[in-house]
């Protein structure tokens, strides 16, 4: 018997593909949305291929109020929400901030509008960022919950620090909303079945994506920015989290918000949204390994788990870098049973045989 009808908006990207899988595979029904802004149209014909059955899909853009309201009219049986879509790159939404504040908010507004309008009720699932923490004091780190948030420096990352005092004042006005918002690290690797992985488009931001197309040969070499970093090794710290192991926390965080029926009392750990907080109907995770990571280790992770070598130099600092970060993972362990332990080996080698498939 399902658990349930979830819609995934952004189902068809990265984070929202694996959890889709996870959701599926834990006795959901998952209704997935997508505009493909950022995401490839055979990813649902792949989904259906890892479960082994075909898989609900409805294409429409969540910043269209009348095409998103349109999914929400045919499954009027929701009974929760996991909202991904949204633009997520960095250094463009410098450049490009409206694209960011329109896709990323409003897409927001629509989905709290038509999850709350009804008055049933309406759990939402928040993808958030470690990104809202800023560069931490050394104090700070492990980085928890009640760390203070520190003024972003990116539209990217103002959005979603906006998302979360968006989502938290509603909880405040909406009685029949609950919200639970996940701070991500640093999301890698791909799912075993290699059928679904990271697309980045272009040329790759993030260090892992770069790491393997310069394995295999896309890319002449890897330049890691900065050894000269108050850090062990010179390179930067970070806390690189197994996608799989990140969508098991998404289904963690909808079982709570299901079953979660009373509003129990929680204990008020969260400095930046305590009248929400108090509620009783808000809360917010990282989602991390607890592990920091070097750049360097990283790098000499993969070459030992693929045995591929990986030609790499030594640049500059890249501009707007943090230093290290890594997160305090309890609060997730404890409240929703979840502990990210796959080992980054496997974690590498899983990135590596997506790339070959590429
Ligand atoms: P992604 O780009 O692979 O996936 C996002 C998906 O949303 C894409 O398929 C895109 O086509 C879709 N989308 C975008 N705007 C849409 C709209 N208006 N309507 C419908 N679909 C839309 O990104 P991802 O890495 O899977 O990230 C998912 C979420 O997690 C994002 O909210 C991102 O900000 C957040 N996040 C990502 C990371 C990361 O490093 N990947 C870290 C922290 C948080
Ligand atoms: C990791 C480390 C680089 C590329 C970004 C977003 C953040 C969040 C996660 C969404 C850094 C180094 C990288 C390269 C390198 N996303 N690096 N050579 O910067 O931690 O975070 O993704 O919410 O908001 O900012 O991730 O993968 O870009 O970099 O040396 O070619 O790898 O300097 O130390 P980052 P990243």
């Amino acid at each position: 018997m399902s658990k349930g009808k979830i819609l995934l908006t952004g189902a068809a990207g990265y984070i929202g593909s694996h959890t889709w899988v996870e959701l599926c595979q834990a006795g959901y029904d998952v209704v997935g949305v997508d505009n493909f802004y950022n995401s490839e149209r055979d990813v649902v014909e792949r989904i259906s291929k890892i479960l082994g059955h075909e898989v609900m899909f409805e294409e429409a853009d969540c910043s269209d109020i009348q095409a998103f309201g349109k999914v929400f009219a045919k499954h009027s049986d929701i009974v929760g929400a996991v909202h991904f879509a949204a633009c997520k790159a960095v250094g463009e939404s410098i450049d490009k901030p409206l694209l960011y504040y329109r896709n990323n908010i409003v897409s927001l507004l629509n989905l709290i509008t038509l999850m709350t309008e009804k008055g049933k009720k309406a759990n939402i699932v928040f993808s958030s960022s470690c990104t809202v923490y800023g560069q931490p004091d050394k104090e700070h780190l492990p980085i928890a919950e009640n760390a203070p948030l520190k003024r972003s420096l990116s539209p990217y990352g103002k959005s979603k620090q906006m998302a979360e005092e968006i989502l938290s004042d509603s909880v405040i006005a909406y009685p029949n909303l609950k919200v639970c918002a996940l701070r991500y690290f640093n999301p890698i690797g791909a799912h075993p079945s290699a059928l679904i992985g990271e697309l980045p488009r272009g040329v790759p931001q993030n260090l892992v994506p770069f790491v393997t197309q310069t394995a295999a040969g896309i890319r002449d070499h890897l330049s890691v920015f900065g050894d000269d970093y108050n850090t062990p090794d010179g390179s930067c710290i970070r806390d690189y989290i197994y996608v799989v192991d990140l969508a098991k926390a998404h289904v963690k965080a909808i079982d709570k918000l299901l079953g979660d029926d009373a509003n129990a009392p929680v204990a008020i750990d969260e400095p930046t949204y305590v009248e929400a907080a108090k509620t009783g109907r808000w809360s917010v995770y990282n989602l991390g390994t607890g592990k920091g990571l070097s750049v360097l280790e990283l790098v000499h992770g993969f070459m030992k788990a693929t045995g591929v070598d990986l030609p790499y130099q030594i640049a500059p600092r890249r501009q707007g870098d943090i230093e290290q970060v890594w997160a305090d993972p309890r609060k997730a362990e404890r409240e929703l049973g979840w502990r990210a332990d796959t080992p980054i080996e496997e974690v590498l080698l899983s990135a590596w045989n997506w790339q070959k498939t590429l």
